[in-house]
């Protein structure tokens, strides 16, 4: 394999546009299957940013515990939805059970960066011009002082989690619509589909990591297999990969502060154990979709899974008037429409054959 490293798997958005930028990127993505975009978050707001992080993280941690308890206690969904201490928002279908608030209503900060235009540019070249943001949540990697023996359990949906480990423990995944365990395995209450094998050479859904903190191979640098994102195969059902042990060809990813790691959804990867004794690694985690892909239209009674948490519309009137579009399908007041570039996509089709039809 090509050696790879930071230097050239690394794009400084500040040296391009937005198109040239999508256009001197798209192909090493498209070999490698991720990529990393610097000075996103600019150097100045990197502090506050990871302030409000970490702020908010204790926040939503807070709203979820009690969610869960009064849930227990039997409140109704009604009750819950009204009571003050609680940041739950109804869902946009009916019939659906209340859903925490979306994570970004506690980044206002962030909420400024999050439809930087390098990304959007770089997003809609390889997914379509309508793009959704599905899936939204914090990712920061306390530092782990002892290392130790690999230990798993059990998350609240059932599946398997590392909860420490040491330099070798990895978690190899793909990401969702190529999750094969589709957040709830067997559970139809849980699962939101996933894609069959073999995959079709085709990028589904962009994931991206957002880096408040230098990361590298002592602080929590994500690992990747590069160039997985075509494989055949996926760690989570192969019987030939230990999903829990190092790949000969994996690489950890090298960013600074204020980057955007973005990756196909196939790329096998797994976090890292944050070895830094000094620092978390703090990080905001997003999906971006094409605006066709069924992100949320199955378990439909879940309440804490992660995809598509929902804003109110007063929610939506704080957001930044560019992010709108790519949260604009999470809100139950808000009409969500096909957007401007796919409308003119169509009109220009139907005006190029209109005078076919006329000359019949
Ligand atoms: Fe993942």
């Amino acid at each position: 394999m090509k050696i790879l490293n930071n230097n050239n798997y690394t794009f400084n958005i500040d040296k391009f546009t937005p198109v040239e930028c999508s256009l001197k990127v798209e192909n090493f993505f498209n070999e490698f299957g991720f990529c990393v975009f610097e000075n996103v978050i600019p150097q100045n707001k990197i502090l506050q940013v990871k302030e409000e992080i970490l702020v908010a993280d204790k926040k939503i941690r807070d709203n979820l515990e009690l969610y869960k308890k009064e849930l227990k206690a039997g409140k109704s969904d009604e009750e819950l939805l009204n009571d003050k201490n609680l940041e739950l928002r109804e869902s946009k279908y009916k019939n659906r059970p209340p859903k925490p608030a979306n994570d970004i209503i506690w980044l206002k900060e962030y909420s400024n960066y999050l439809a930087n235009e390098h990304i959007v540019e770089f997003a809609k070249k390889i997914l379509d011009d309508h793009l959704k943001i599905s899936q939204l949540h914090i990712k920061n990697i306390a530092s782990q002082d002892n290392l130790s023996k690999s230990n798993i359990k059990l998350d609240d949906f059932g599946l398997p989690r590392i909860i420490n480990g040491n330099e070798k423990t990895r978690e190899w995944h793909t990401d969702w619509p190529h999750d094969p365990w589709a957040y709830g395995a067997g559970n139809e209450n849980e699962n939101i589909g996933s894609l069959r094998l073999p995959y079709p050479d085709f990028t589904f859904g962009l994931v991206m990591l957002w880096f408040l903190t230098d990361t590298d191979e002592n602080s929590g640098g994500t690992f990747i297999v590069p160039k997985s994102h075509k494989f055949k195969d996926n760690p989570r059902v192969s019987t030939n990969i230990s999903v829990v042990s190092p790949i000969e060809d994996e690489i950890q990813i090298k960013a600074k502060a204020g980057s955007v790691f973005v990756q196909d959804t196939r790329l096998w990867h797994s976090s890292s154990i944050n070895l830094n004794k000094n620092q978390k690694r703090v990080a905001v985690l997003n999906r971006w979709y094409p605006w066709w892909l069924s992100v949320d239209d199955y378990a439909p009674q879940s309440r804490f899974n992660v995809v598509c948490r929902p804003l109110s519309k007063n929610d939506y009137k704080n957001l930044p008037e560019k992010l709108k579009p790519m949260l604009s399908h999470l809100c139950p007041n808000v009409k969500d429409l096909i957007q401007k570039p796919l409308l003119e996509r169509s009109s220009k089709a139907v005006k190029s054959k209109i005078k076919q039809y006329k000359e019949l």
